[in-house]
């Protein structure tokens, strides 16, 4: 279906979001024909341009992306009337966010639109800009009456993480928005919401008759949740510096993995009931005491090395990074959850740029059977099951088992039923942002974070950040780029008697 006619402003317009992510997507939700043809674009940034410039770049950067190939728009081609469609629906107002006179000029751009183009007067403001500037444009925005609904009037803001960089902050930005904004006007974004595979763990939990009944301690030694990456820091590392691994990827995009695979059955698909549960399984990650939060988390930073063929740089070499930093690029962890599910069910995620390959998956270990009737096979040295959810790339689902190996003497080899969304279904080209910018415009939440959602993740991670922030790091660099991670990190599962899946 298509959605509702709005007016969509981004604030970010000549940044690199833009580019890369929002715009794509929504071309790609013009050629899956999603936007109502009362659709406008806005776009707001600083920098001076004619709209037609605007269009023009942004054209250029989906062309060199269809060139280019891979990057996270991977389409083949770009569809003229497609793309024309979208521009003609475009505009460019050059402005300041610090500067209340652009707010004005925009509620006045926007009452233009309402009046020519059939928008509804529906807004949707996607804040594709840095963290510093969230509170202020949604002040902005207060102030000049922008967000303000009436009658059927819809008005949304959509805001890109880092959601604040611990725990205090994120609640003082929750608490500064509100003061403009009702919660049901925020739409807080977590990108990994937008993977179908990531969507796809609800329908394989609740969906299915088979797989809930073993969801739990009885049947599960422990989960492995894996987002490597075979980027390094790029050039963000201004951004990284004071970021690192940890805030980067556990409290948003790990913990909404383990959400997903973790929670109660919600009552209902609606964005509330999702999201409670969500909340509450968070909520149940037992907090580290300081001493176990050095122990259970581990952190690293690369050297240089080869990565995929390539040799790469040391962290302390890159670009705005310091030459002493001791900011992590690689994090593993232990986590428990304490509930009737999961109690004495180990959590261990790990995270981490430059790694041997671009792997993300959530692995779910069975227990072992409880003792063996084949000769010569100990129960210990017996496969164990493994349940394995392919986030990205090749995205699928396999169920690791024991089977017989032909022949007139009984052993065993570990088999997978594998099922591949390739082999079932057209995937077409998706950067992750079309269901979330959609959604946002249909008004459903389900994917986005709530107040509690972002704090409660934030809260769990607390005191390994301060844990960190009060003792030294180890030896940095402490793994080469393009290979498994820091060994602190296979210590960590060692001492527990297991081990990481093996990233090759
Ligand atoms: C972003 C992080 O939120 O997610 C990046 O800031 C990271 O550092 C990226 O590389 C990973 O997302 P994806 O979709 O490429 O797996």
């Amino acid at each position: 279906t298509v959605a509702p006619p709005c007016t969509m402003v981004i604030f970010g317009a000549a940044g690199d979001l833009t580019k890369r992510l929002v715009v794509p997507a929504l071309y790609n939700l013009v050629t899956a024909k999603r936007l109502s043809k009362n659709y406008r674009l806005v776009g707001v940034d600083l920098s001076p341009k004619t709209t037609a410039e605007w269009c023009q770049g942004l054209e250029d950067m989906m062309h060199e992306f269809v060139v280019r190939g891979g990057g996270e728009f991977q389409a083949d081609h770009i569809n003229e009337a497609a793309w024309r469609w979208l521009a003609d629906r475009m505009t460019y107002l050059q402005g300041d966010l610090n500067d209340p006179g652009t707010y004005s000029r925009l509620k006045e751009h926007l009452a233009d639109l309402d009046k020519t183009s059939g928008t509804a007067g529906n807004y949707l403001f996607y804040l594709a800009v840095a963290e510093r500037f969230f509170s202020v444009t949604v002040a902005g925005l207060g102030a000049a009456g922008l967000v303000t609904e009436k009658d059927n009037q819809w008005r949304r803001v959509v805001i890109e993480k880092p959601f604040g960089h611990d725990l205090t902050s994120a609640k003082a930005l929750n608490a500064e928005i509100l003061k403009s904004l009702q919660e049901h006007q925020i739409y807080r974004m977590d990108h990994f919401l937008g993977k179908e595979t990531v969507q796809n763990i609800m329908a394989l939990r609740f969906a299915n008759g088979l797989f809930e009944p073993l969801w739990n301690r009885q049947h599960i030694d422990h989960i492995q949740i894996t987002a490597a990456e075979t980027v390094g820091v790029e050039r963000r590392g201004k951004f990284y510096e004071k970021t690192g691994a940890l805030r980067d990827m556990v409290p948003n995009h790990v913990f909404q993995l383990l959400a997903l695979t973790a929670m109660e059955p919600p009552i209902s698909f609606d964005a509330d009931a999702v999201r409670d549960k969500k909340a509450e399984v968070i909520e149940a990650i037992r907090p580290l005491k300081p001493a176990q939060a050095l122990r259970d988390a581990v952190r690293g930073q690369y050297d240089a090395g080869t990565v995929l063929g390539k040799q790469v740089q040391a962290y302390r070499s890159e670009p705005d990074v310091s030459p002493d930093s001791i900011t992590e690029t690689y994090i593993a962890c232990k986590l428990k959850i304490d509930n009737w599910r999961w109690a004495g069910v180990p959590f261990y995620l790990r995270t981490g740029k430059y790694l041997k390959r671009r792997w993300t998956e959530i692995a779910i270990r069975f227990h072992q059977a409880p003792y063996t009737l084949f000769r010569g096979t100990r129960v210990e040295r017996m496969n164990p099951n493994w349940m394995i959810l392919r986030i990205q790339p090749d995205e699928g689902i396999a169920l690791e088992f024991a089977a017989k190996r032909p022949g007139p003497t009984v052993k065993l080899s570990n088999v997978s039923m594998d099922f591949a969304y390739k082999a079932y279904f057209d995937m077409a080209p998706n950067t992750g942002y079309e269901t979330l910018i959609y959604d946002c415009m249909i008004g459903d939440a389900t994917l986005f974070q709530r107040a509690d959602n972002i704090e409660a993740g934030w809260r769990a991670v607390q005191p390994i950040l301060d844990a960190w922030a009060n003792n030294p790091p180890p030896e940095f660099p402490n793994y080469v780029a393009g290979g498994d991670g820091p060994a602190a990190a296979d210590d960590l599962l060692a001492r527990d008697g297991r081990a990481w899946r093996s990233l090759d």
